[in-house]
C-alpha cells in the first residue's frame, strides 16, 4: 500500500553516514524546507519531494495532509531497562536523605530490591507491563528500542525475561526491540559477585547463547559491582558466544571501564559520567559510542555528564531514556529537554543523539536505515502537532507528537 503525506512543514531529516559529531553550525543541511511530501510505500520512505510532483504522479496513493506540521525521524531508544516488575519509590527519602546509590543498595534497596517482585510476577504480568511500556514509549515518538534483561539474576530468570521480551517484540503496532542479556547487572542475593560471576561464565552465558534470543550482552562494570576484570571476562565470553557488546560504566565514578570499553571496541559505553579525559579519547579512536543517560542523574538530583566535552572533541555519542525502576522515563523528548532546556545543547544535536546517532548502535530488525527520514529507509517518522520541527523537545512532560508513523502505519495519538 502507498501513503503519501502531503504539505509538510520542515522535515528534520538527519540523512547520511556515520553519527552526527560536533556542533552542527548549519542546521539547514539536516532539515528540509516546508511544502514537500512523503511517499511511503509497505514499510519503506520511496520518495520525498515537491507536493505537487508527488501529488499527480502518485494520485493512487492514501493521501494524508500534514497542513505544515513538522516532522522529525522515529526516535530509537539506544538504552532500557524494560522488564521488570515492583516499585521503588520508597528510596526517594534515602535519596533526599543524602545516601548514594550504593547506601541505599546496601540498605536492601536498588537493584536488588526488584529481582524478587520480578521473579514472583507471572509471565502475562510481565508482558502486559512490557506493552504498557511500549505504548507509552511509541506515544512519546519512539519506534525502536533497546531492552535489557538484567532483575532475574539466575539462569532461569534471566531466561524467562528474554523469552518475554522476544515474545512482545513480535506484537504489531508497537516499537521493535533489540534484545541485550545483562546477567551481570548485580549479585543476586546471599552471593558474591565473585560467585555470581562464576556461575555467569559456567552456567548462564551458554544457556543464553543456547536459547540465542539476546543480539548483545551487557555488563555493569562499576566500583562496587562488576570489576574491569571480571567484566572483561563475561564481555569476552560473550564476543566468544556471537554477541555483539555494550557496557555500563563509570555511572558513579571513574573504575576504569572506558578503557576496557576502547579495548574491547564495544559498541556503545553507557553512562560515562565519570569517565577521564584520556579514557574517553581511547573509546573515540576505537569507534565506541558515548551513551549519555541524562535522565538517571535528573532522578537522583545529580548533576550531568559533560555532553560538550563531546561535542568539542568531536566524539560520536548519543543519549537514551535508561528507563528503570530508578529512573522511571520513556520520554525521548523529555531526555531531550534536559539536553536543551538545561545543558546548552541545540535540538539538531539533542535529536540527533537519539535518531540518526543512537540507530548506528541499535540496528533495525530489517536491516533497513532507521533514525533518519531518507529515500529506501524504514518509514518510522513523528509528525509533531506544531510547524517547529525544534518543539519535539520543549515539552518536558507532554509528548509533542501529534501522530508517529511506524513501519509504514499511521498511528494517530
Ligand atoms: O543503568 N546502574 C545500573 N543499572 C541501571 C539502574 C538499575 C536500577 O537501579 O534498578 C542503570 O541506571
Ligand atoms: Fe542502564
Amino acid at each position: 500500500m502507498q501513503r503519501l503525506l502531503i504539505n509538510a512543514g520542515p522535515i528534520a531529516h538527519l540523512a547520511g553516514d556515520g553519527p552526527i559529531i560536533g556542533n552542527v553550525e548549519d542546521e539547514t543541511a539536516h532539515v528540509l524546507e516546508s511544502g514537500l511530501s512523503i511517499l511511503v510505500d509497505g514499510f519503506t520512505i520511496q520518495k520525498i519531494g515537491p507536493t505537487e510532483e508527488l501529488l499527480s504522479e502518485f494520485s493512487q496513493a492514501e493521501i494524508l495532509d500534514l497542513e505544515g506540521k513538522a516532522v522529525v525521524p522515529g526516535l530509537v531508544d539506544s538504552h532500557t531497562h524494560l522488564l521488570w516488575s515492583g516499585d521503588r519509590s520508597r528510596e526517594v527519602s534515602w535519596k533526599q536523605q543524602g545516601l548514594s546509590y550504593r547506601e541505599i543498595a546496601k540498605l536492601g534497596g536498588g537493584i536488588a530490591a526488584t529481582v524478587n517482585p520480578t521473579r514472583s510476577a507471572t509471565n502475562s504480568e510481565l508482558a502486559h507491563l512490557g506493552i504498557e511500556r511500549m505504548r507509552e514509549a511509541l506515544r512519546n515518538g519512539t519506534t525502536h528500542l533497546e531492552a535489557k534483561s538484567g532483575y532475574g539474576l539466575d539462569t532461569d530468570s534471566e531466561l524467562r525475561l528474554l523469552s518475554i521480551a522476544e515474545e512482545v517484540s513480535a506484537i504489531e503496532r508497537l516499537p521493535s526491540l533489540d534484545l541485550t542479556w545483562l546477567g551481570a547487572h548485580a549479585a543476586p542475593m546471599g552471593a558474591s559477585i565473585d560467585s555470581y560471576c562464576e556461575e555467569i561464565l559456567s552456567e548462564q552465558l551458554p544457556a543464553v547463547l543456547e536459547q540465542g534470543i539476546a543480539r548483545s550482552a551487557d555488563v555493569f562494570c562499576e566500583p562496587g559491582w562488576f570489576s574491569v576484570e571480571q567484566s572483561e571476562d563475561i564481555l569476552k565470553a560473550s564476543r566468544d558466544g556471537g554477541l555483539d557488546l555494550r557496557i555500563h560504566i563509570d555511572e558513579f565514578a571513574d573504575g576504569g571501564g572506558g578503557d576496557l570499553a576502547a579495548d574491547l571496541q564495544v559498541s556503545t559505553a553507557d553512562h560515562a559520567h565519570y569517565t577521564n579525559d584520556d579514557a574517553r579519547a581511547a573509546m573515540h579512536t576505537a569507534g565506541v559510542n558515548t551513551g549519555f543517560l541524562p535522565g538517571t542523574p535528573y532522578s537522583m538530583g545529580e548533576d550531568y555528564p559533560p555532553f560538550s566535552k563531546c561535542l568539542e572533541n568531536e566524539w560520536a555519542w548519543t543519549i537514551a531514556s535508561d528507563f528503570n525502576p530508578n529512573c522511571r522515563t520513556l520520554s525521548l523528548p523529555f531526555i531531550g529537554s534536559i539536553l536543551v532546556q538545561r545543558n546548552e545543547i541545540s535540538p539538531i544535536v539533542a535529536l540527533a543523539a537519539c535518531t540518526r546517532n543512537s540507530a548506528l548502535s541499535t540496528p533495525h530488525p530489517s536491516g533497513l536505515v532507521h533514525g533518519q527520514i531518507k529515500e529506501g529507509g524504514i518509514a518510522n517518522l513523528n509528525i509533531i502537532d506544531g510547524p517547529w520541527w525544534e518543539s519535539w523537545c520543549l515539552q518536558p512532560g507532554h509528548s509533542p507528537f501529534a501522530a508517529t508513523m511506524l513501519e509504514g502505519e499511521l498511528i494517530f495519538h
